[in-house]
């Protein structure tokens, strides 16, 4: 069946504020962008996902939107972003934007107006409630961002009620219920493809839609984050009944009569109810992007748990879904620190190992910035120098139950989302390249040796092996269309599974581990045969030929010979 043009993308997420400085003011921006579309070309990347760029006070990196309709000025002018768009459409990349519509932030005009009075024909485009008989807080859920007093529910003196706010006291969530507001979103998402744009990935979507009465959750508290009885309770808001109305809408208004690609952040979608989203028939979304590979809160990924994924979603895709493929993006740790090893030795070889199995597994993928340069994670030595909210709400909750700051420190770092937001490694000059000035946030002290410019000067460059798999994308019709079934299936170290289509049969084989691990060849596959076409390490001889052990984080892919 002719694919769509999503299904055959690869994705490029660009976190703009971290990725290319163009005046020196120490935050990436729109005309650095443009200096690096050639870069992105030959990477092979053919679609561009941007993290938001409107006008925002900044909270949460953009995340809290106080103009829907146009570009921070920070990041440059909507004029840029057309330059941007049109230079992009030429060189064959289309242009995603972030939409971030579960909230915006308090200073769009549309909370300005809201707070100032209850009958303010913008009232009802935030949710506000009155507080319990006491003064109290309307119920006990806790804020994703554990600021102020912990509570999802911030007091606003004027008119004496509370607002909702999921995530920052700064960033309010939008009614969904309110018809007048779902229109101004409609008209705006509108006006974004009238100006060229080629889809939306839809920030957090899954919790649009809130429980009528807002009952209290009966979750008990996590004692080492959750504050002062308040409770983080992701079922509460999240695919809750209703949900679907919201996207079968949003598909009548927009996605459907304009043929836009959706990409949903899947917050809690699991293999099990994705269908819901994505089948065709629904019509509500062509993708959701889960975390059941990769997440936040993931520490390792093994080799029976890959499989599992895979296969789940292999299930998921036979029903006329598509899947996405990702590791790492601008809400984790970076990847080859987290599933691979960024030790000297094996940063490179299990970069290009992790790259691998995303892209050779079906969907399509989605590269995080940097990730094709084997960027790895960062530790400040202060809080002070963090920026990202969960890192520095979880710190002061853990500080307050009594841990010491090197305590608190040592658990999140691995973890924190900065481990991403650190600016792109260009080259091995000051500030890494990044900026002439002071950037945003520290650069990760290691990018002397990890830039772009010595890996792509480099004879084992991991830029070129995206570049190698990027080709194959496009080249080998078994990478979009091919089946998947895996070999080994109870192996604890390796991944063994085909790809097979019509025209053709790949092969990936992998050791998803630091060990030498003996490569039981499977009999079937010795009747053949295979033609290596890649490895990550070049040093080597097949090893479907000489039955040899396969080494740490050893990677080839084999096309059956005919
Ligand atoms: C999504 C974004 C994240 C943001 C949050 C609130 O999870 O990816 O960066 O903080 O939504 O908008
Ligand atoms: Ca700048």
């Amino acid at each position: 069946m002719k694919k769509k043009w999503w299904q055959e993308a690869v994705v490029y997420e660009i976190y703009c504020k971290s990725f290319c400085d163009s005046n020196g003011d120490g935050i990436g921006d729109l005309q650095g962008v443009i200096s690096k579309l050639p870069m992105l070309k030959e990477l092979g990347v053919n679609c561009i996902w941007f993290t938001p760029i409107y006008t925002s006070p900044q909270v949460d990196n953009g995340y809290d939107v106080a103009d829907y309709r146009n570009i921070d000025p920070a990041y440059g002018t909507i004029e840029d972003f057309k330059k941007l768009l049109d230079l992009a459409h030429g060189m064959g990349i289309r242009v995603i934007m972030d939409m971030v519509l579960n909230h915006s932030s308090d200073e769009h005009p549309w909370f300005r107006e809201s707070r100032k009075s209850k009958d303010n024909p913008y009232r009802n485009y935030y949710i506000w409630q009155p507080p319990k008989e006491d003064g109290s807080e309307p119920n006990n859920w806790g804020s994703y961002f554990r600021e102020g007093n912990g509570s999802a529910w911030e007091y606003d003196e004027l008119t004496g009620e509370y607002y909702f706010h999921q995530y920052a006291i700064k960033m309010p969530d939008l009614n969904w219920e309110y018809e007048p507001l779902r229109r101004e979103i409609y008209d705006m998402l509108h006006w974004w493809i009238d100006l060229g744009v080629d889809g939306f990935r839809l920030d957090v979507f899954t919790r649009f839609k809130k429980p009528a009465g807002f009952p209290d959750t009966k979750k008990a508290p996590n004692p080492q984050l959750d504050r002062n009885g308040f409770v983080v309770d992701t079922s509460m808001c999240t695919n809750i009944d209703g949900i679907h109305e919201i996207v079968q809408e949003l598909y009548r208004e927009v996605f459907g009569p304009r043929d836009c690609m959706t990409v949903g952040e899947g917050a809690e979608v699991t293999y099990q109810n994705a269908l819901d989203y994505v089948c065709a028939s629904r019509k509500e979304l062509d993708m959701v992007y889960h975390f059941e590979l990769a997440s936040r809160a993931r520490y390792s990924i093994s080799a029976e748990f890959f499989r599992n994924v895979q296969k789940n979603w292999a299930g998921v895709m036979a029903h006329n879904a598509w899947p996405v493929q990702f590791m790492s993006n601008h809400d984790t740790a970076r990847q080859v620190s987290c599933y691979g090893c960024d030790s000297e030795e094996y940063r490179k070889i299990s970069a290009k190992l992790l790259a691998a199995l995303i892209h050779t597994t079906p969907g399509t993928p989605f590269i995080y910035q940097g990730e094709e340069i084997g960027m790895v994670n960062v530790k400040y030595d202060s809080i002070e120098d963090y920026n990202c909210c969960y890192t520095k709400g979880d710190y002061h909750s853990m500080v307050a139950l009594g841990a010491s700051p090197k305590e608190a420190l040592d658990a999140l770092a691995p973890r924190s989302r900065d481990n991403a937001r650190t600016p792109y490694q260009w080259d091995d000059s000051e500030n890494a390249g990044f900026t002439t000035g002071k950037p945003w946030l520290k650069v990760n002290p290691k990018y002397a040796k990890i830039n772009l410019a010595e890996d792509r000067d480099s004879k084992d460059s991991i830029f070129a092996f995206y570049q190698k798999l990027t080709r194959m994308r496009r080249e080998d019709p078994a990478i979009i269309d091919g089946d998947l079934q895996f070999l080994l299936e109870d192996h604890e170290d390796l991944i063994v599974y085909l790809r097979r289509c019509a025209r053709q049969t790949l092969l990936v084989v992998a050791n998803l581990s630091g060990k030498t691990v003996p490569f039981p060849v499977p009999e079937a596959l010795k009747e053949n045969l295979w033609e290596r076409r890649l490895t990550n390490r070049e040093d080597t001889q097949s090893s479907l030929d000489t039955g040899r052990d396969l080494l740490p984080w050893e990677l080839e892919i084999y096309e059956l010979a005919r």
